[in-house]
């Protein structure tokens, strides 16, 4: 075996984490949640979510059988509600197509919604001890130094040289500790920031460490300004009450609840008279409150009305009226359930 996954299996049993809530297991299917679970999101926020969505869903059929509406749910706060989507799918992929079982084939397990050739591969060697490298955005920073690779890790040229890099340094046997000490070593010691060098396993052979380029790598994301957009959403309330629409199943937040919207003040008027055929007073704006994504940043600026009257009974489908609190406890995006929070400290709701 070569010097560096030498190096980082015995650091693994020794320095590394041992008591994640998916690690005493080797049911694929635990694993793939986890892995899902923890894409662009800390253990620390993913460790309850976890344990209430195992206890709810503990097996492929259960997640196949149930709602989006309630998978969704169990996601919310979790963000990138997409990833929920293709959990769900990808589960009935697994029902229908392969009896329920998660596929073991490398390949297999690559066209299942949602799971990509690192996110298989971490599936795959913990759950079925297959040698096959992870490069997620931890690894690629590890790599990068330790192999002085310049350029921005996703740039598609950049990213097949980190597969290759990758590719070589794998172990024929220790896969899971293997695997756990390249996320371990990513997540608690080649930080992105202040990474501790002092105690790295493979500090001797670390070409940014002799080259003291420890802090230039991975080289950034090219700057571009990403574009902003500005959207006023409308807290309809009657009584203790305000009402949520679900959201197309596609685009952004596809298939949550949330406030109705429009996108100056002049059209508030026309929609709340003919589309909801609501009378409202009030018109109260509250702080405006902004939510960067990967690709955009979002202004909100709320706009609270009180409803005085429903002209028409036929309440739409796809709307519905919920208590503040409850409406937090729903399916609702991360700015929405701000607002429903910064509501309960109004003292109009
Ligand atoms: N990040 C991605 N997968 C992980 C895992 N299995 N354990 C800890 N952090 C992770």
């Amino acid at each position: 075996m070569n010097n560096f996954s030498t190096r980082l299996i015995a650091w693994q049993k020794i320095h590394g984490r041992h008591d994640l809530p998916w690690q005493d297991t080797t049911d694929p299917y635990a694993i793939w949640v986890s892995e899902i679970m923890l894409q662009q999101t800390q253990v620390a926020a993913v460790i309850g979510y976890y344990s209430k969505f195992m206890q709810r869903f503990p097996d492929i059929a259960t997640l196949a059988h149930a709602t989006q509406e309630e998978v969704l749910q169990y996601w919310s706060g979790l963000g990138y509600y997409s990833r929920a989507r293709n959990l769900h799918h990808a589960a009935q992929t697994i029902v229908d197509m392969y009896n329920g079982e998660f596929p073991h084939d490398f390949d297999t397990i690559q066209t299942l919604s949602g799971i990509g050739r690192s996110t298989a591969a971490a599936i795959a060697s913990f759950a079925f001890n297959q040698v096959q490298t992870i490069l997620d955005g931890n690894v690629k920073r590890v790599l990068a130094r330790h192999f002085l690779v310049e350029g921005w890790p996703s740039n598609p040229r950049v990213e097949k040289q980190l597969w290759i890099i990758a590719e070589e340094l794998l172990p024929e046997q220790d896969m899971v500790d293997y695997t756990q000490g390249l996320m371990d070593l990513g997540a608690t010691v080649c930080t992105r920031s202040k990474p501790k060098c002092g105690v790295c396993p493979v500090q001797q052979t670390c070409k940014a460490y002799q080259m003291d380029r420890v802090k230039d790598l991975p080289t950034p994301r090219p700057r571009k300004t990403i574009p902003e957009k500005n959207t006023m959403m409308l807290i309809l309330q009657r009584g203790d009450e305000i009402m949520l629409e679900k959201r197309p199943s596609s685009g952004i937040w596809g298939g949550l609840w949330s406030f109705p919207e429009v996108e100056k003040q002049e059209e508030i008027e026309g929609l709340l008279t003919q589309k909801y055929q609501f009378s409202t007073h009030g018109g109260q704006a509250l702080p405006t409150l902004s939510h960067t994504f990967t690709h955009f940043k979002l202004h909100i600026q709320p706009q609270l009305l009180q409803i005085i009257k429903i002209h028409s009974q036929v309440g739409e489908a796809g709307q519905i009226w919920l208590s503040v609190d409850d409406a937090i406890g729903a399916a609702v995006p991360t700015p929405v359930r701000k607002l429903l929070m910064s509501l309960k400290r109004e003292p109009t709701v």
